[in-house]
C-alpha cells in the first residue's frame, strides 16, 4: 500500500474505484463516439492530502487519469475534448486547488479546467452551462450528508448523457441518539424526502431500510435506470460509507460493477495488511480486532459464490412468479442490479441451471457452440415434462 493511505484504507478504495471507473468509461465513450467528456468533482478539496503534488486526492487523480486517456486517443490520431469542473467551498482549499489543476488547463489540446470558489448547489449554473451537450460523470464526495440537496443539484443529476458516482455517508444516521433528534433527522430531508422515517422498509435493518430509501430517492431525482451501492467499511471505527452510482446505461452497469469486483478484492488486501500491521504494533496481546469485533471479509471470490447461490434461487423464484421468460439482457441486468455481481457471473448462473436442466438451454442450438447466453437468448423454466399415461389419455380423448 502507498505510505499515504497508511489507516485511510476506505480512502484508498473510494479512490480506486473513481480512479478505474472513470479510467473505463473515458476509453468506452470516446473510443465509442462520443467528441467530449465532462468531469465533475462538486466537493473537491484537497482535504487531508499528504503528499505534495496531490496525487492522493480524486481530483488530481481525475486530471491525471484523463490526460494520460486523451494523449493515448491522441497518439491514435483521435483528438477529443475533456472539461474538468472543480468546486470547493473553504478558501484556503480553494487556493490549493486552483493552483494545483490550472497547471494543467490546456485548451491547445483541448484539456479544459474550471474552478469554482463556493458551495456545490451555487456552482449548478455554470456546471450546466460548461457541461452543454458532453458526457458528464459528476462526483459528489461531501464530508457528510448535507449540500447535495437534491432538488437542488437535479439539473447535473439528470444531465443527459450522464452519470454520478457519489460518496454516501450513513453511519451516523444509524446512531441511536442521533435517530431521535428531530433538527438531525430533518437535516436528512434534502436526500431522503420529507417524513422519510415513516418511508423506511419496517422488514429491513435499520441501516438497510435508510440505504434502500437513498437509492431509491436517487434513481427518482436523478432519473436514473439503475443504482447500485458499494458498501465500504472503515477499519479503525467500524464508520462505514458506501459508494453509490447512478446510471441510465446498462453498459455503465456492468463496467461498474467489473470495477467494484477488482476494488473489493485490492480492498480486502488492503485491510489485510493494515490488520497485520496493526497485530505486529501490538505483540503479545489479545487480537485488537477480534476485541474490536472486527471480522476479516472473506475473499471477495467466497463472497461471489455466496452471491451467486442466492441468485440462482432469485432467477427461479422470477421465473416461476412472472410466469414467463426473459432475454439474457434483462436476466443480468436485473441480476447484477440486486446482487454485488458481474456478467460474467450472470451467464455462469444461467448455464449451471440449464446444466442442471432447471433453465432451458436456449443458446446452443442449432449447431451453436456458445457455452453461455447472449443478450438475445431467451431465459426461461424448463418445461414440465409429460408423465406417459395420463395426459396422454387426456389429449387422446
Ligand atoms: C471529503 S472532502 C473531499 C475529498 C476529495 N474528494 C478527495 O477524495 O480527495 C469534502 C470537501 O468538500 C468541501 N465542502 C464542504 N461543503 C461544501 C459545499 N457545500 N460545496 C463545496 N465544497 C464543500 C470541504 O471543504 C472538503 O474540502
Amino acid at each position: 500500500m502507498k505510505p499515504e493511505y497508511a489507516g485511510r484504507e476506505q480512502t484508498l478504495a473510494k479512490h480506486f474505484i473513481l480512479e478505474k471507473y472513470l479510467q473505463s468509461l473515458t476509453f468506452k465513450l470516446l473510443l465509442g463516439g462520443y467528441s467530449t467528456l465532462t468531469y465533475v468533482d462538486g466537493f473537491s478539496g484537497p482535504w487531508e492530502s499528504r503528499t505534495d503534488d496531490y496525487s492522493d486526492t480524486s481530483f488530481m487523480i481525475a486530471i491525471r487519469v484523463l490526460k494520460d486517456a486523451q494523449a493515448q486517443l491522441r497518439a491514435q490520431g483521435k483528438n477529443k475534448t475533456i472539461r474538468c469542473f472543480f468546486v470547493e467551498e473553504k478558501a484556503k482549499a480553494y487556493a490549493q486547488l486552483h493552483a494545483a489543476v490550472m497547471q494543467h488547463h490546456d485548451p491547445a489540446r483541448g484539456f479544459y479546467v474550471y474552478t469554482f470558489h463556493g458551495k456545490f448547489e451555487d456552482a449548478v449554473d455554470e456546471i450546466v452551462k460548461v457541461v452543454g451537450t458532453s458526457f458528464a460523470l459528476t462526483f459528489i464526495d461531501p464530508t457528510g450528508w448535507t449540500g447535495y440537496e437534491f432538488d437542488k443539484i437535479a439539473r447535473i443529476m439528470q444531465h443527459q448523457p450522464g452519470e454520478v458516482l457519489l460518496n454516501y455517508m450513513f453511519d451516523f444516521i444509524n446512531r441511536f441518539t442521533a435517530w431521535d433528534d428531530v433538527k438531525i433527522t430533518a437535516s436528512f430531508d434534502g436526500i431522503l424526502g420529507k417524513d422519510w422515517r415513516s418511508r423506511l422498509d419496517s422488514t429491513l435493518a435499520r441501516h438497510e431500510a435508510v440505504q434502500a430509501l437513498f437509492a431509491e430517492e436517487l434513481r427518482k431525482a436523478g432519473k436514473f435506470g439503475h443504482v447500485l451501492s458499494t458498501p465500504i467499511a472503515k477499519l479503525s471505527d467500524r464508520q462505514h460509507f458506501s459508494i453509490v452510482y447512478g446510471t441510465r446505461n446498462a453498459e455503465g452497469l456492468a463496467t461498474y460493477r467489473e470495477v467494484e469486483f477488482s476494488a473489493m478484492k485490492a480492498h480486502g488486501m488492503h485491510r489485510h495488511e493494515a490488520k497485520q500491521a496493526m497485530r505486529e504494533a501490538a505483540t503479545g496481546q489479545a487480537d485488537i480486532f477480534a476485541m474490536a469485533g472486527l471480522q476479516p471479509p472473506p475473499p471477495i471470490e467466497t463472497q461471489v459464490k455466496g452471491y451467486r447461490r442466492e441468485a440462482r434461487v432469485w432467477l427461479l423464484d422470477q421465473l416461476r412468479t412472472q410466469g414467463r421468460a426473459f432475454p439474457f439482457s434483462a436476466v443480468w441486468q436485473a441480476m447484477i442490479e440486486t446482487f454485488m455481481l458481474r456478467r460474467t457471473d450472470a451467464r455462469q448462473v444461467c448455464a449451471e441451471l440449464a446444466k442442471e436442466g432447471l433453465i432451458a438451454n436456449t443458446w446452443r442450438v442449432n449447431g451453436s457452440r456458445k457455452s453461455t447466453p447472449g443478450d438475445d437468448d431467451i431465459i426461461g423454466l424448463t418445461p414440465p415434462s409429460i408423465t406417459p399415461g395420463s395426459d396422454t389419455a387426456t389429449v387422446a380423448g
